[in-house]
């Protein structure tokens, strides 16, 4: 039998050669270009949606406490309880983020009411662990903060108002935002207003979700009309902090919806949108819901900034709710 040669007109082994050298070589620059994001708390709310509207060409990595729930493509899951000090900073060094989004946190401000100890640990401790990882690693830190800083006593807040805690849950946001703010002037603390929508990707802490299902269920839903807040749809929000992470903005910015309204009237306008009985919806005031944390009365938020800075649109209450539904 005839021995086959490969023969490919006009290249030798040498030329061959080079060319995978020269593909070896780009790939080990495509690293350092593309945008490497981590997003911590990625079964979360807020989470699901950054980690769905990433761009595709990023390399995007979710930590989780519990178990990962499979989801999107091109994403990498990494599960880690981010209280242990000694494997977060491992996981940081082998990812090598340029951006880490943080998301994780204890976020019932009721539950940290009562359980200040790990409430303490969770979100100031973690934050803080994060913070000198992140600046060692040379990684910007985007940390998502709350409305509920500030005391209410005054609505309409601004990046430069000063805030003041009602509850446990604040102080330990208070505390984290001068952390991330003091280790870097890239890092970013977005303050973000009561946030609306569908659970996108894996699970999390929606209102929309348990309010539809308890109308549904003919079930009443009391929602107090003290507290004035200016509710963003968390498709904006993923998009905004995205945006973030993608560009050079570093400190202080209010992710905030364009309606300041009561959570009764928020409500009711959701139930009509949705086609929803509003007579089930009870108007009740915060001092009168038993075994609730103190929460503040209007923290409506001033998104004048984040319309300056990001090109991603801030929406009002019913085009934010459509967006949502929609997704
Ligand atoms: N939702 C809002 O209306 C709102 C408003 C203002 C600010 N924020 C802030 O926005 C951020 C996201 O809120 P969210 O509504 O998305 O909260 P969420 O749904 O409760 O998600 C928070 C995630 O943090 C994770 N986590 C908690 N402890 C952890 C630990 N020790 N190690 C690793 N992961 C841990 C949880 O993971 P597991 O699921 O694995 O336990 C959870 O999935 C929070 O920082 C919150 O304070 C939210």
């Amino acid at each position: 039998m005839q021995k086959m040669k490969l023969q490919m007109p006009g290249y030798n082994l040498k030329k061959l050669h080079l060319l995978s050298l020269f593909f070896k070589v780009a790939i080990h620059i495509s690293d350092y270009l593309v945008m490497k994001l981590l997003v911590t708390g990625s079964n979360g709310f807020v989470a699901g949606s950054i980690l769905a509207n990433c761009p595709s060409h990023w390399q995007v990595h979710g930590l989780s406490r519990t178990k990962e729930i499979p989801r999107g493509n091109n994403i990498v899951y990494h599960k880690l309880d981010m209280l242990d000090r000694e494997k977060l900073p491992g996981l940081l060094q082998s990812i090598k983020p340029d951006v880490v989004i943080h998301t994780a946190a204890m976020a019932n401000i009721d539950y940290c009411e009562i359980n200040k100890d790990i409430a303490e640990q969770v979100n100031t401790g973690i934050t803080a662990h994060l913070c000198a990882i992140c600046k060692n690693e040379g990684a910007r830190l985007i940390f998502c903060s709350t409305d509920t800083v500030f005391d209410g006593s005054k609505g309409y807040y601004t990046e430069t108002d000063i805030p003041h805690p009602v509850n446990f849950y604040a102080s330990t946001k208070i505390k984290s935002e001068q952390e991330v703010l003091s280790a870097g002037s890239r890092n970013v603390v977005a303050r973000l207003s009561l946030v609306m929508g569908l659970p996108v990707l894996g699970r999390g802490n929606s209102f929309l979700a348990d309010t539809i299902s308890k109308l549904k269920n003919g079930e009443q839903v009391k929602f107090p009309e003290n507290e004035i807040r200016t509710p963003i749809d968390v498709i904006t929000l993923g998009n905004a902090l995205i945006e973030l992470a993608g560009n050079d903005f570093g400190g202080l910015i209010h992710l905030a919806g364009n309606t300041r309204i009561n959570r009764f009237e928020m409500a009711k306008q959701i139930a009509d949108a949705l086609g929803l009985s509003e007579e089930l919806i009870v108007k009740t005031d915060s001092s009168k819901m038993a075994g609730r944390a103190p929460r503040p009365n209007d923290v409506s938020l001033d998104n004048s900034k984040a319309r300056k800075v990001l090109s991603t649109p801030m929406l009002s209450l019913a085009d934010g709710l459509a967006l949502t539904m929609n997704f």
